[in-house]
């Protein structure tokens, strides 16, 4: 079932692609690390926002438990593209946990262009840019408005 968030194709896609690099992976710390390492890179005072759980130190437990816990919830998402309602709820739950934090919304095409960094080195060269961008733009934009 389409969801209005991205065509149906795409979504089946992200869906195929995500669990090539995170379901099938042998090192998710790696996954999320690069993906870290590579928004820090791109948008370097971003690091500040992670202050609490230990950024300065992005080899640290802290920081590999959090950037876990992120995966994680993308993946929830991820899993969710065919499924309107349970999908606008995790988005919903996912927007809580960012309010207070009033992350400017520049983050939100920063995230997902690291994504497009890190994950055709995973995948290959298969990875549809295309298709993320249209199921995970407006959904990182929804989760820190
Ligand atoms: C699809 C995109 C995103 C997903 C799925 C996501 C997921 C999450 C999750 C699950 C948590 C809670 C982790 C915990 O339990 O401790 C979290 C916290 C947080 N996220 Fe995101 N996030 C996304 C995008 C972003 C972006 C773009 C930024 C800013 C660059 C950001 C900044 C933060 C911050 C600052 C925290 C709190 C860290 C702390 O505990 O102090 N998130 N995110």
């Amino acid at each position: 079932m389409a969801t209005h968030v991205c065509p149906e194709l795409s979504a089946i896609k992200v869906q195929t692609q995500w669990r090539e690099a995170y379901a099938d992976s042998s090192d998710r710390v790696a996954l999320a690390q690069a993906v870290y390492r590579t928004l820090f890179k791109m948008a370097p005072e971003s690091a500040n926002l992670f202050h609490r759980v230990n950024s300065e130190e992005p080899d640290s437990a802290e920081f590999i438990a959090f950037s876990l816990r992120v995966l994680n919830g993308l993946d929830v998402v991820i899993t969710l593209l065919d499924q309107e309602k349970a999908l606008f709820a995790q988005i919903e739950h996912l927007h809580s946990q960012h309010i207070e934090r009033h992350i400017p919304p520049k983050y939100a095409s920063a995230f997902v262009e690291a994504l497009h960094h890190v994950l055709p080195s995973v995948i290959g060269h298969c990875y549809d840019e295309h298709a993320w961008s249209q199921c995970l733009n407006s959904i990182a934009k929804k989760i820190l408005s």
